[in-house]
């Protein structure tokens, strides 16, 4: 091992690293492990690092002490690993080796920017609302649990996000005046999250969900209807079908729901969830292109002539828009994080709930939104198609 690697072993060592990632072997190698993954937990209130090694379909856990992490670590650093990423309180490291395994370190000072990270990431750990290992027979179908009820570890993120909905879901659900629960989710694709959120409002909560998912896939639609049928899920139904004017099957919508329906999919579904005076609203937008597609501004143009600021700014405008708008049309909003950023850039949640909102706070959050607008010389569909029918 050479000087450069035990110093960057020993700075990793003193800086109380809380998640270590070696990944991206080469090509030729025949490393046993794709990923391995070391992750800084409490053992009977002792710190202790777990390592999780990927193979292609399976994960293998070993847990050590921190006296042994600097000698693990270098048999790691042994190994052929091109891109090492080492996430510490105050510092994160990306080190990516060339073919003559020489080093080439990226550092930033995070100096605790993102605390809530650690601190939601260590909570949410431990508190899953679904829990790894409970028999669950549609998680095992959909391919979430391995038949042993583990993760698989292709789903590890996917049920990080769906956990995270339950969290949310529960959290609205905790006052909510009835037992019947009219859901629709709009987007639901292969449907993790509907089955997710119909097992646990049934079985967790004990309430009656009657949950609707929609599509434009219908080959996927199909496959959720016979599973569905399958598992005797009588209250949960798919249909093939466009969000943008869609017909709610419900007298009453209480809940709808949206995981990264593309681009302006979430603006027709918040639309009709407004139109609908749905209680509560949960979505988390997916890839952003219409203001991307028409963003400029003369006095605020370092936001917009880098791309990657550019792109940026212009989801962070867009959701700044879509909660304007729901304040505007009498929903209490919060935009928060869903899950860390680590593990799905997507990461913000529009929560709305139905509430009397003054007449001066809807008519603050629509001149905050025209606001964006004129700076930004852009036009929002959640936007017009909410102003197309009043005439604010
Ligand atoms: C990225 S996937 C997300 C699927 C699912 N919600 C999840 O998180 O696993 C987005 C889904 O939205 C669907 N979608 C996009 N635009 C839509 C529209 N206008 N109407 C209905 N579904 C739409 C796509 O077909 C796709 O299945």
């Amino acid at each position: 091992m050479n000087e450069e690697i035990n110093a960057i072993i020993y700075k990793i060592f003193q800086n109380d690293p809380d998640k270590i990632i070696f990944s991206n072997p080469s090509g030729k190698s025949e490393v046993e492990f794709r990923k391995v993954v070391f992750n800084k937990i409490s053992m009977k209130d002792s710190p202790a690092y777990q390592i999780e090694k990927y193979t292609q379909n399976q994960v293998y856990h070993e847990n050590i002490s921190p006296g042994l992490l600097s000698c693990t670590l270098s048999e790691y650093f042994d190994l052929p690993y091109r891109q090492v990423n080492v996430y510490c309180p105050s510092i994160q490291m990306e080190i990516k080796f060339n073919k003559k395994k020489e080093p080439h370190i990226i550092q930033r000072y995070v100096d605790c920017a993102f605390p809530h990270i650690k601190k939601t990431r260590d909570n949410r750990e431990k508190d899953y609302i679904l829990k790894e290992g409970t028999n669950i027979p549609v998680f095992v179908e959909l391919g979430i649990f391995t038949t042993d009820l583990k993760i698989r570890n292709s789903m590890q993120d996917k049920f990080r996000q769906i956990n995270r909905f339950a969290e949310f879901i529960d959290d609205c659900l905790k006052d909510y005046p009835r037992d019947d629960v009219n859901i629709i989710d709009f987007g639901c694709g292969k449907s993790y999250l509907t089955f997710v959120v119909y097992h646990y409002i049934k079985t967790v909560r004990g309430l009656h969900p009657h949950i609707v998912g929609l599509d434009l896939k219908t080959d996927v639609i199909n496959k959720c209807n016979d599973l569905a049928a399958r598992f005797g899920y009588e209250d949960i139904s798919f249909k093939t079908g466009d969000i943008n004017g869609f017909k709610s099957p419900f007298d009453r919508v209480d809940m709808v729901l949206t995981l990264h329906a593309c681009d302006t999919a979430t603006d027709y579904a918040l639309y009709n969830a407004i139109r609908w005076n749905a209680d509560i609203i949960l979505s988390v937008p997916c890839c952003q292109h219409e203001v991307n597609g028409q963003i400029s501004s003369d006095r605020l143009k370092a936001l917009t002539k880098y791309g990657l600021v550019k792109e940026r700014v212009s989801a962070l405008i867009t959701d700044s828009i879509r909660g304007c708008m729901m304040e505007y049309s009498g929903y209490r909003t919060d935009l928060m994080e869903f899950v860390e950023i680590e593990h799905s850039p997507k990461n913000i949640l529009i929560r709305g709930r139905k509430r009397n909102v003054s007449a001066e706070k809807r008519q603050n959050a629509l001149n905050e939104a025209r606001n964006l607008c004129d700076e930004f010389n852009i036009s929002q569909t959640l936007m017009k198609l909410l102003l197309k029918e009043t005439d604010a």
